[in-house]
């Protein structure tokens, strides 16, 4: 939170005195503030989320049941412009599984599965969905053909803003806030769930 505020303060100040050179150099100044404040907003948004889910600790009252399959075919049709940007194909290979489970949660660990899937692709990549009926268990699968992740970075990845440290995310062309694995692990635990990550380096997660 401290750098984008840094940021946001340091070029309003600009502003405020005047130190820029021309309009173009003061709508660029405008412009990295705008961008900063965005990304304070969908870090403060994550923030809060976490919290009402960790506070949530396990009310299986609102549970329902829940289609799985259906809700991954409205997640991936959710996803398309950014699948489309990215140049990511999808391919779902879905038993039908219905699951008592509280369905917003299970809606938004496969958005944030599905987006880092997509996000840490590259293009022309493609993105694999499974769902599995197992005995008791429904069994999802998110595998992607992307970046991969570094071996001692593995077990880190669902610590809260951990973030990997590439260079396509120091430059700033991969944002998040390092909050969405956090968040995928606790749905998954609230649904007496486990996760498990399996990832090689330039090959894929
Ligand atoms: N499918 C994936 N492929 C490669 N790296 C991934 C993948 N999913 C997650 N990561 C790594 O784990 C980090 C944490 O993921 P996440 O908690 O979703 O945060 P965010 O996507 O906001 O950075 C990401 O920053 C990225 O470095
Ligand atoms: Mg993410």
């Amino acid at each position: 939170m401290k750098t984008p505020l840094t940021s946001i303060t340091g070029f309003s100040e600009v502003l405020k005195e005047h130190l820029f050179q021309n309009e173009d150099d003061a709508a660029h100044f405008g412009s990295l503030i705008y961008k900063e404040a965005k990304r304070l907003l969908a870090l403060i948004d994550d923030i809060l989320h976490l919290g009402r889910i960790e506070a949530r600790a396990v009310t299986e009252k609102e549970w329902e049941a829940v289609n799985l399959a259906e809700l991954i075919k409205d997640v991936v049709t959710f996803l398309e412009p950014v699948l489309q940007d990215k140049k990511v194909a999808v391919r779902c290979t879905l038993e039908d599984v219905v699951l008592d489970a509280d369905s917003g949660l299970m809606r938004e660990m496969l958005i944030n599965l599905v987006d880092n899937a997509v996000k840490y692709n590259l293009p022309g990549g493609h993105v694999y969905i499974g769902l599995v009926r197992r005995e008791a268990d429904a069994v999802l699968s998110v595998r992607d053909t992307g970046i991969g992740i570094p071996e001692e970075d593995q077990e880190r990845v669902f610590e809260r803003f951990y973030r990997v440290d590439t260079s396509r995310t120091r430059s700033g062309k991969i944002s998040g806030t390092g909050l969405g694995l956090a968040i995928v692990k606790h749905i998954v635990h609230l649904h007496k769930g486990a996760i498990r990550l399996h990832s090689v380096e330039g090959r894929g997660t």
